[in-house]
């Protein structure tokens, strides 16, 4: 089980490091692992659970920020029409993305990232984008746009050793990202 304690925050240079593709057929070691990060998103988006517990509700983790560097991580959200999405990805690769660009009006935050970092964070507006969801235990091409969109990019970021804050203007952190759709 994952708690607040073994999420390691930015101070932490492995967060930094680029992660490495996951073999198969999976080590019970990675199967843990991925199990893991999908029942804290879970237990985290649980009011009883994330108080009895003290977890941070998140709407995505990655394998990174547990200290694992291996390329996983698990979105759990709602779009913009209160459709959940529910992804545990392993090995994701970035297919293609819209030349549109966006970001979150409310700016991003992180599980990793204690301290807040206010502004803008450019992302594509859509994406798509493969691996293998352990959810459903296929291969899946995903294509998403808006919120669920920069959830996922913000994650795969993690398997860059890339955090939220890297992409803001450090001068002009709070203006409107030109061209670019406000996703609220
Ligand atoms: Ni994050």
């Amino acid at each position: 089980m994952i708690l607040k304690k073994d999420i390691i925050t930015d101070k932490n240079p492995l967060l930094r490091n680029r992660s490495v593709d996951v073999t198969f057929p999976l080590s019970k070691e990675d199967e843990q692992t991925i199990q893991d990060m999908i029942k804290y998103i879970d237990m985290s988006q649980d009011n009883d659970l994330s108080l009895k517990y003290d977890l941070q509700p998140g709407v995505g983790l990655a394998a990174p920020q547990i200290g694992v560097l291996k390329k996983m991580f698990v979105v759990k959200a709602e779009d913009e029409k209160g459709v959940l999405h529910h992804y545990a990805l392993i090995n994701p690769k970035l297919l293609s993305h819209s030349v549109q660009d966006s970001y979150l009006a409310s700016g991003e935050g992180c599980l990793s990232v204690p301290t807040s970092h206010e502004g803008f964070v450019k992302r594509h507006y859509k994406i798509k984008m493969s691996g293998y969801d352990y959810l459903t235990k296929q291969d899946v091409v995903i294509s998403v746009k808006g919120y669920i969109s920069i959830i996922i990019q913000h994650e795969y970021d993690h398997l860059f050793g890339i955090l939220y804050y890297d992409h803001i203007d450090k001068k002009n952190p709070l203006v409107p990202i030109e061209g670019a759709i406000e996703v609220v």
